[in-house]
């Protein structure tokens, strides 16, 4: 993903405003919150066209400029249908995700298609290894047995992420950004990549009950902490930094995934430990830090571009991250409920509360805390809404589910290994594309500085 580049023409406000106009939805039971979350589920599949004939099962329309969304996005999406479904029982969607996560698994089924290599990120392959994963936490119907495997690809991407050809000494740890060498952004070293394997490590380690995954993963929390990417003082998750500073030109800016990837990694990490006295500490401090800084008023907030505006379609879709993984916090790390619960109530009221644009008068926006449509529109604007109305209904449902309880996936401890899709193979592929990918890149920053003016740039 690009997390620090400029907003697409897609995320552009619409120019008209509309005006407010009451519509139905409600979260105030829970068949309301099915009901609301039911026609939300709707309208974010109305963004999807990969069940059509002549296009690619899996992605939303993309990569820019082809249309908005980067491929990890997608990713994200099932993941909030997987959870939509377990919370909600609806399985309507269910052929069109499963036939989905598959599709896209690449030849090595571990989340590494050909088609992405020129802008595969750490986070982009993480963010669908979270969602296999969350398939077999909350077990989601299994794939055909001679298909990969949903406890299978989480390993396979865990495993491929272990590897020590991700793995460099340079900021004395943690894994890069992007993944061939040859890639922009290679040389940057970010929270979100590091987070989503923490994150996936602990789980797996719940999951499984192997402690390998765990150690790692407390190597990984350790790490960032050493070189600055998580404050020791408050667990504030800044963005990343390069490499040929060594890691010293920190980038501060605050996204609430970063939090939300690292806080629920923690609470898993205390539940697996069960209850281990460093991990209650932690979670609690980073979860205080996260409801204080991205939940200002209650209601969820993103801090490093809402008020200016200048939320990148990436950008656009974190509030729903924020709203599923703090509602399995609840549940992991249950002494934290009573804190977190009520805030996910008030700012999935504020959310639907503003779903009143559009010709259905019930499209999503994005600024919730305005209390009104503000026009923003997207895919990830209707996945956060959907993300804060079902989420509501984890406190009800009987998982996160692990291989003794509940869980039925298969695994292989081994899977990912063994393929060649090493730093050094893919940048070979990246290096024959780049002609192509320069003329992409200066048509982007001519479209930025022209249309919104310069904001950051992560590499
Ligand atoms: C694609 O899936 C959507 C949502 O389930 C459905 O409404 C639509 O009819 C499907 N399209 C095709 C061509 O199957
Ligand atoms: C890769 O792109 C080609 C051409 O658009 C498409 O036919 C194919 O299905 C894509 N594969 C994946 C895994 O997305
Ligand atoms: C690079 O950064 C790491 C982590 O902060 C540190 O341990 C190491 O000593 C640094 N190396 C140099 C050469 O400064
Ligand atoms: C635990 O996980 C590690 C890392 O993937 C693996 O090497 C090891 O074989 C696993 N142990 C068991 C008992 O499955
Ligand atoms: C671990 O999570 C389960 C819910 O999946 C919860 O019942 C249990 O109390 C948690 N363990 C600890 C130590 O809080």
């Amino acid at each position: 993903m690009r997390s620090l580049s400029v907003p697409s023409v897609g995320a552009a406000l619409l120019l008209t405003a509309q005006l407010s106009v009451a519509q139905g939805f409600s979260i105030t039971s829970d068949d309301e919150i099915k009901r609301t979350a039911s026609a939300i589920a709707w309208d974010l599949l109305q963004y999807y066209h990969g069940n059509e004939t002549g296009q690619t099962p899996g992605i939303l329309p993309g990569p820019p400029p082809a249309g908005d969304y980067y491929w990890w996005e997608a990713g994200a999406m099932w993941g909030t249908l997987i959870d939509y479904w377990a919370l909600t029982g609806d399985s309507s969607y269910n052929s069109i995700i499963m036939e989905a996560m598959l599709f896209q698994t690449g030849d090595h089924r571990d989340y590494m298609p050909f088609n992405v290599t020129a802008s595969l990120g750490n986070d982009d392959q993480g963010f669908w290894g979270l969602s296999a994963m969350l398939a077999a936490e909350n077990n989601f119907p299994n794939p055909p047995s001679d298909k990969a495997q949903w406890l299978a690809l989480a390993q396979a991407v865990y495993n491929t992420q272990a590897n020590p050809d991700r793995h460099d000494e340079t900021c004395g740890g943690g894994i890069r950004w992007q993944i061939p060498f040859a890639n922009i952004g290679y040389d940057y070293k970010n929270s979100i990549a590091n987070g989503c394997f923490f994150n996936l490590g602990a789980r797996l380690a719940r999951y499984t009950g192997n402690s390998s995954y765990s150690k790692t993963s407390e190597e990984t929390w350790d790490w960032m902490e050493r070189v600055g990417l998580l404050d020791a003082e408050t667990l504030a998750v800044y963005d990343g930094a390069h490499v040929y500073t060594n890691c010293t030109d920190i980038n501060k800016a605050q996204f609430s995934y970063n939090n939300a990837v690292w806080a629920q990694g923690a609470a898993f990490m205390y539940n697996f430990t069960n209850g281990e006295q460093k991990w209650k500490d932690r979670t609690e401090k980073i979860v205080n830090w996260g409801l204080k800084t991205f939940f200002p008023k209650g209601i969820a907030y993103e801090l490093a571009c809402e008020e200016a505006g200048t939320c990148t379609t990436d950008m656009l879709s974190f509030k729903g991250y924020l709203h599923r993984w703090y509602s399995v916090i609840a549940k992991v790390a249950p002494f934290m409920a009573d804190t977190i619960n009520p805030i996910l109530e008030s700012s999935a009221e504020a959310a639907v509360k503003q779903c009143t644009g559009g010709d259905n008068q019930r499209t999503c926006g994005f600024r919730w805390a305005s209390g009104v449509f503000d026009g923003s529109v997207g895919a990830g604007q209707e996945m956060n809404v959907l993300a804060a109305s079902s989420a509501l209904l984890y406190k009800n449902f009987a998982g996160p589910f692990t291989a003794k309880q509940g869980g039925t996936s298969k695994g292989d401890v081994n899977a990912g290994q063994g393929s060649d899709d090493s730093p050094l193979e893919l940048g070979k592929i990246t290096t024959s594309d780049r002609a192509g990918a320069a003329f992409i890149t200066i048509l982007f920053l001519g479209i930025g500085c022209g249309m919104f003016g310069w904001m950051s740039l992560g590499e």
